[in-house]
Protein backbone atom coordinates (compact mmCIF):
# COMPACT_ATOMS: atom_id res chain seq x y z
CA UNK A 1 0.00 0.00 0.00
CA UNK A 2 0.97 3.53 -0.72
CA UNK A 3 2.77 5.49 2.32
CA UNK A 4 0.20 7.67 3.58
CA UNK A 5 2.17 10.53 3.97
CA UNK A 6 -0.60 13.49 4.63
CA UNK A 7 -1.61 11.84 7.58
CA UNK A 8 -0.11 13.79 10.75
CA UNK A 9 -0.59 10.41 13.17
CA UNK A 10 1.89 8.30 10.57
CA UNK A 11 4.50 6.33 12.81
CA UNK A 12 8.14 7.93 10.62
CA UNK A 13 10.18 5.05 8.99
CA UNK A 14 8.33 2.60 9.83
CA UNK A 15 9.67 -0.76 8.88
CA UNK A 16 6.67 -3.11 10.08
CA UNK A 17 5.97 -5.78 7.59
CA UNK A 18 9.40 -5.54 5.88
CA UNK A 19 11.48 -8.48 5.61
CA UNK A 20 15.35 -6.41 5.65
CA UNK A 21 18.17 -8.89 4.52
CA UNK A 22 21.58 -7.25 6.06
CA UNK A 23 24.29 -9.28 4.44
CA UNK A 24 27.44 -8.91 6.43
CA UNK A 25 25.19 -8.53 9.38
CA UNK A 26 27.74 -10.56 11.81
CA UNK A 27 30.43 -8.45 12.78
CA UNK A 28 34.43 -8.42 13.30
CA UNK A 29 35.09 -9.56 17.25
CA UNK A 30 35.96 -6.27 19.31
CA UNK A 31 34.65 -3.97 21.47
CA UNK A 32 32.58 -1.80 19.11
CA UNK A 33 29.87 -2.15 17.28
CA UNK A 34 29.77 -2.91 13.48
CA UNK A 35 28.00 -1.33 10.64
CA UNK A 36 25.92 -4.31 9.82
CA UNK A 37 25.22 -5.52 13.30
CA UNK A 38 24.34 -1.51 13.95
CA UNK A 39 21.61 -1.67 10.87
CA UNK A 40 20.06 -4.70 11.67
CA UNK A 41 19.86 -3.74 15.21
CA UNK A 42 17.99 -0.31 13.81
CA UNK A 43 15.78 -2.21 11.44
CA UNK A 44 14.43 -4.45 13.95
CA UNK A 45 13.78 -1.39 16.40
CA UNK A 46 11.76 0.17 13.49
CA UNK A 47 9.69 -3.24 13.13
CA UNK A 48 11.50 -4.63 10.49
CA UNK A 49 11.84 -8.80 10.51
CA UNK A 50 15.68 -9.12 9.93
CA UNK A 51 17.70 -11.68 7.90
CA UNK A 52 21.39 -11.76 9.20
CA UNK A 53 23.51 -13.23 6.65
CA UNK A 54 27.49 -13.38 7.25
CA UNK A 55 30.06 -16.31 6.73
CA UNK A 56 30.51 -16.47 10.87
CA UNK A 57 27.48 -18.28 11.95
CA UNK A 58 28.62 -16.89 15.60
CA UNK A 59 28.26 -13.69 14.85
CA UNK A 60 25.34 -13.84 13.17
CA UNK A 61 23.86 -15.41 15.93
CA UNK A 62 24.95 -12.81 18.41
CA UNK A 63 23.34 -9.69 16.08
CA UNK A 64 19.95 -11.96 16.50
CA UNK A 65 20.50 -12.20 20.41
CA UNK A 66 20.57 -8.77 20.73
CA UNK A 67 17.64 -8.09 18.22
CA UNK A 68 15.68 -11.04 20.12
CA UNK A 69 16.46 -9.51 23.49
CA UNK A 70 14.91 -6.38 22.55
CA UNK A 71 11.30 -8.58 21.45
CA UNK A 72 12.90 -7.87 17.36
CA UNK A 73 12.44 -10.58 14.92
CA UNK A 74 15.43 -12.10 13.14
CA UNK A 75 17.25 -15.05 12.22
CA UNK A 76 20.73 -16.02 10.99
CA UNK A 77 21.74 -17.42 7.66
CA UNK A 78 25.42 -18.92 7.02
CA UNK A 79 26.62 -17.76 3.98
CA UNK A 80 30.02 -16.87 1.89
CA UNK A 81 29.20 -14.40 -0.86
CA UNK A 82 32.37 -15.40 -2.81
CA UNK A 83 29.92 -18.16 -3.32
CA UNK A 84 27.21 -17.63 -6.06
CA UNK A 85 24.92 -20.21 -4.57
CA UNK A 86 25.22 -19.21 -1.06
CA UNK A 87 24.16 -15.34 -2.30
CA UNK A 88 21.24 -17.29 -4.29
CA UNK A 89 20.42 -19.17 -1.13
CA UNK A 90 20.47 -16.35 1.05
CA UNK A 91 17.25 -15.07 -0.80
CA UNK A 92 15.43 -18.12 -1.00
CA UNK A 93 15.87 -19.06 2.57
CA UNK A 94 14.22 -15.72 3.29
CA UNK A 95 11.65 -16.19 0.73
CA UNK A 96 10.85 -19.60 2.03
CA UNK A 97 10.94 -18.57 5.99
CA UNK A 98 9.26 -15.13 5.41
CA UNK A 99 7.48 -15.19 2.18
CA UNK A 100 9.26 -11.98 0.89
CA UNK A 101 12.03 -9.75 0.75
CA UNK A 102 11.55 -5.98 0.69
CA UNK A 103 15.19 -4.28 1.69
CA UNK A 104 18.82 -5.78 1.48
CA UNK A 105 22.12 -4.27 2.47
CA UNK A 106 25.32 -5.35 1.39
CA UNK A 107 27.93 -4.47 4.42
CA UNK A 108 30.62 -7.18 3.74
CA UNK A 109 34.32 -6.47 2.88
CA UNK A 110 37.65 -8.01 3.25
CA UNK A 111 41.27 -6.57 2.97
CA UNK A 112 43.53 -9.64 1.80
CA UNK A 113 46.66 -10.72 3.44
CA UNK A 114 49.25 -9.33 1.33
CA UNK A 115 53.31 -8.64 2.44
CA UNK A 116 53.91 -4.62 3.30
CA UNK A 117 57.56 -4.80 2.75
CA UNK A 118 57.63 -6.29 -0.59
CA UNK A 119 54.38 -4.78 -1.94
CA UNK A 120 52.90 -8.22 -2.59
CA UNK A 121 49.76 -10.02 -2.70
CA UNK A 122 48.77 -13.76 -4.07
CA UNK A 123 46.87 -13.76 -6.94
CA UNK A 124 44.34 -15.51 -5.41
CA UNK A 125 44.30 -13.51 -2.26
CA UNK A 126 43.76 -10.55 -4.76
CA UNK A 127 40.78 -12.56 -6.66
CA UNK A 128 39.06 -13.34 -3.11
CA UNK A 129 38.84 -10.13 -2.48
CA UNK A 130 37.65 -8.69 -5.23
CA UNK A 131 34.53 -11.77 -5.11
CA UNK A 132 33.72 -10.92 -1.77
CA UNK A 133 33.26 -7.61 -2.34
CA UNK A 134 32.17 -6.79 -5.92
CA UNK A 135 30.87 -9.87 -7.61
CA UNK A 136 29.12 -10.94 -4.04
CA UNK A 137 28.03 -7.51 -4.38
CA UNK A 138 26.47 -8.08 -7.70
CA UNK A 139 24.82 -11.86 -6.74
CA UNK A 140 22.98 -10.22 -3.97
CA UNK A 141 21.89 -7.25 -5.68
CA UNK A 142 20.58 -9.64 -8.36
CA UNK A 143 19.09 -12.27 -6.65
CA UNK A 144 17.66 -9.69 -3.78
CA UNK A 145 15.93 -7.68 -7.26
CA UNK A 146 14.71 -10.85 -8.19
CA UNK A 147 12.96 -11.40 -4.91
CA UNK A 148 11.68 -8.15 -4.41
CA UNK A 149 10.18 -7.83 -7.96
CA UNK A 150 7.64 -10.82 -6.68
CA UNK A 151 6.11 -8.41 -4.02
CA UNK A 152 2.50 -7.30 -5.06
CA UNK A 153 2.45 -4.71 -7.05
CA UNK A 154 2.31 -1.44 -4.77
CA UNK A 155 4.94 -2.47 -2.76
CA UNK A 156 8.53 -1.35 -3.33
CA UNK A 157 12.20 -2.80 -2.34
CA UNK A 158 15.01 -1.38 -1.58
CA UNK A 159 18.77 -2.12 -1.86
CA UNK A 160 21.66 -0.48 0.18
CA UNK A 161 25.49 -1.20 -0.81
CA UNK A 162 27.63 0.13 1.55
CA UNK A 163 30.74 1.08 0.16
CA UNK A 164 33.77 3.58 1.14
CA UNK A 165 35.35 6.48 0.34
CA UNK A 166 38.22 4.83 -0.52
CA UNK A 167 36.32 4.49 -3.95
CA UNK A 168 36.97 7.95 -4.41
CA UNK A 169 40.14 8.93 -2.80
CA UNK A 170 43.32 7.41 -1.61
CA UNK A 171 43.09 7.70 1.87
CA UNK A 172 46.80 6.95 2.89
CA UNK A 173 49.04 5.35 0.83
CA UNK A 174 48.98 3.59 -2.49
CA UNK A 175 49.97 0.22 -1.83
CA UNK A 176 48.90 -3.80 -3.36
CA UNK A 177 47.27 -4.11 -0.14
CA UNK A 178 44.27 -1.56 -0.85
CA UNK A 179 43.31 -2.42 -4.38
CA UNK A 180 40.74 -5.35 -3.66
CA UNK A 181 38.82 -2.84 -1.39
CA UNK A 182 39.11 0.04 -3.70
CA UNK A 183 38.59 -1.65 -7.14
CA UNK A 184 35.59 -3.67 -5.14
CA UNK A 185 34.36 -0.55 -4.01
CA UNK A 186 34.47 0.96 -7.25
CA UNK A 187 32.46 -1.77 -8.72
CA UNK A 188 29.93 -2.13 -6.06
CA UNK A 189 29.12 1.92 -6.70
CA UNK A 190 28.39 1.37 -10.46
CA UNK A 191 26.49 -2.24 -9.66
CA UNK A 192 24.19 0.05 -7.51
CA UNK A 193 23.56 2.44 -10.65
CA UNK A 194 22.77 -1.06 -12.96
CA UNK A 195 20.94 -2.43 -10.40
CA UNK A 196 18.89 1.02 -10.04
CA UNK A 197 18.42 1.36 -13.86
CA UNK A 198 17.31 -1.97 -14.36
CA UNK A 199 14.99 -2.82 -11.47
CA UNK A 200 13.30 0.65 -11.60
CA UNK A 201 10.21 -0.37 -13.44
CA UNK A 202 9.65 -2.83 -11.50
CA UNK A 203 9.82 -0.61 -8.00
CA UNK A 204 13.14 -1.72 -6.88
CA UNK A 205 15.78 1.16 -5.64
CA UNK A 206 19.51 0.94 -5.36
CA UNK A 207 21.39 3.61 -3.68
CA UNK A 208 25.03 3.41 -2.11
CA UNK A 209 25.81 4.63 1.22
CA UNK A 210 29.29 5.61 0.96
CA UNK A 211 31.11 5.67 4.16
CA UNK A 212 34.20 7.70 5.52
CA UNK A 213 35.98 6.42 9.19
CA UNK A 214 33.73 4.89 10.91
CA UNK A 215 34.37 3.51 14.40
CA UNK A 216 34.13 -0.51 13.75
CA UNK A 217 36.63 -2.99 14.87
CA UNK A 218 37.34 -3.89 11.52
CA UNK A 219 38.37 -0.47 10.64
CA UNK A 220 40.62 -0.46 13.66
CA UNK A 221 42.37 -3.73 12.33
CA UNK A 222 42.43 -2.75 8.65
CA UNK A 223 44.10 0.62 9.29
CA UNK A 224 46.61 -0.79 10.97
CA UNK A 225 47.63 -3.90 9.01
CA UNK A 226 47.48 -2.01 5.94
CA UNK A 227 49.92 0.26 6.96
CA UNK A 228 51.54 -1.37 9.25
CA UNK A 229 50.92 1.62 11.79
CA UNK A 230 49.67 1.08 15.23
CA UNK A 231 45.96 2.63 16.25
CA UNK A 232 47.01 6.46 17.06
CA UNK A 233 49.51 5.97 13.88
CA UNK A 234 45.95 4.94 11.85
CA UNK A 235 44.21 8.03 13.37
CA UNK A 236 46.78 10.62 12.82
CA UNK A 237 47.33 9.36 8.78
CA UNK A 238 43.53 9.41 8.47
CA UNK A 239 43.39 13.15 10.14
CA UNK A 240 46.11 14.30 8.04
CA UNK A 241 45.58 12.64 4.58
CA UNK A 242 41.27 12.46 5.26
CA UNK A 243 41.47 15.51 7.18
CA UNK A 244 38.50 13.89 9.33
CA UNK A 245 36.66 17.33 10.07
CA UNK A 246 34.17 15.46 12.16
CA UNK A 247 36.67 12.80 13.77
CA UNK A 248 34.61 9.46 13.13
CA UNK A 249 31.27 8.29 13.55
CA UNK A 250 30.11 5.27 14.92
CA UNK A 251 28.18 2.71 13.12
CA UNK A 252 24.87 3.57 14.81
CA UNK A 253 24.95 6.95 12.50
CA UNK A 254 25.38 4.26 9.67
CA UNK A 255 22.40 2.44 10.83
CA UNK A 256 20.00 5.71 10.44
CA UNK A 257 21.26 6.47 7.18
CA UNK A 258 20.46 2.77 5.89
CA UNK A 259 17.12 3.41 7.87
CA UNK A 260 16.18 6.18 5.40
CA UNK A 261 17.11 4.57 2.33
CA UNK A 262 15.21 1.39 3.64
CA UNK A 263 11.83 3.27 4.28
CA UNK A 264 8.94 4.75 1.86
CA UNK A 265 10.38 7.85 3.17
CA UNK A 266 12.94 7.44 0.50
CA UNK A 267 10.91 6.26 -2.37
CA UNK A 268 11.83 8.41 -4.87
CA UNK A 269 15.92 8.02 -4.50
CA UNK A 270 17.51 5.58 -6.58
CA UNK A 271 21.05 5.38 -7.88
CA UNK A 272 22.53 7.81 -6.05
CA UNK A 273 26.14 7.76 -3.99
CA UNK A 274 25.33 9.28 -0.66
CA UNK A 275 28.09 10.17 1.56
CA UNK A 276 28.46 9.80 5.45
CA UNK A 277 31.95 10.79 5.96
CA UNK A 278 31.59 13.54 8.12
CA UNK A 279 32.68 16.44 5.30
CA UNK A 280 36.35 14.27 4.80
CA UNK A 281 35.38 14.32 1.02
CA UNK A 282 33.86 17.92 0.86
CA UNK A 283 35.85 20.10 -1.48
CA UNK A 284 38.38 22.40 1.31
N1 LIG B 1 34.38 0.91 9.39
C1 LIG B 1 34.68 1.81 8.49
O1 LIG B 1 35.41 2.77 8.74
C2 LIG B 1 34.15 1.67 7.11
C3 LIG B 1 34.42 2.69 6.19
C4 LIG B 1 33.92 2.57 4.92
C5 LIG B 1 33.17 1.47 4.58
N2 LIG B 1 32.93 0.47 5.48
C6 LIG B 1 32.15 -0.68 5.05
O2 LIG B 1 31.23 -1.11 6.02
C7 LIG B 1 30.94 -2.49 5.79
C8 LIG B 1 30.99 -3.24 7.10
O3 LIG B 1 32.28 -3.15 7.64
P1 LIG B 1 32.55 -2.93 9.20
O4 LIG B 1 33.72 -2.04 9.31
O5 LIG B 1 31.31 -2.54 9.88
O6 LIG B 1 33.03 -4.37 9.68
P2 LIG B 1 32.22 -5.65 10.21
O7 LIG B 1 33.25 -6.58 10.68
O8 LIG B 1 31.19 -5.23 11.19
O9 LIG B 1 31.47 -6.22 8.94
C9 LIG B 1 32.02 -7.09 7.99
C10 LIG B 1 31.24 -8.40 8.05
O10 LIG B 1 31.45 -9.10 6.82
C11 LIG B 1 31.51 -10.48 7.12
N3 LIG B 1 32.16 -11.21 6.02
C12 LIG B 1 33.47 -11.18 5.68
N4 LIG B 1 33.68 -12.00 4.62
C13 LIG B 1 32.47 -12.53 4.29
C14 LIG B 1 32.05 -13.44 3.29
N5 LIG B 1 32.91 -14.00 2.42
N6 LIG B 1 30.73 -13.78 3.24
C15 LIG B 1 29.85 -13.26 4.13
N7 LIG B 1 30.21 -12.38 5.11
C16 LIG B 1 31.51 -12.03 5.18
C17 LIG B 1 32.30 -10.53 8.41
O11 LIG B 1 32.14 -11.77 9.10
C18 LIG B 1 31.70 -9.34 9.18
O12 LIG B 1 30.58 -9.74 9.95
C19 LIG B 1 31.96 -2.98 4.76
O13 LIG B 1 31.35 -2.99 3.48
C20 LIG B 1 33.02 -1.90 4.79
O14 LIG B 1 33.72 -1.77 3.58
C21 LIG B 1 33.41 0.55 6.73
Amino acid sequence: MSPDFENSRRTPFDLSGKVVVVVGGGQTPGPKIGNGRATAVVAARHGAEVVVADIDAAAAQQTVDLIAAEGGLAYPVTADVAKEQDCRAIFEVAVERSGRVDGMVYSVAVNPPFDIDTNTMARDDFHHGIDVNMLGCYHCNLYAAQAMERNDADTTGSIVNISSIASIKNEIGLNIGIMPYALGKCGLNYITELTAVQFAGAGVRANTLMLGPIDSPLAHHDAQSLFGLDAAGADEAHRETVRLKMGRATAWETGYAVLYLLADESRFMTGQQIRLDGGATAVR
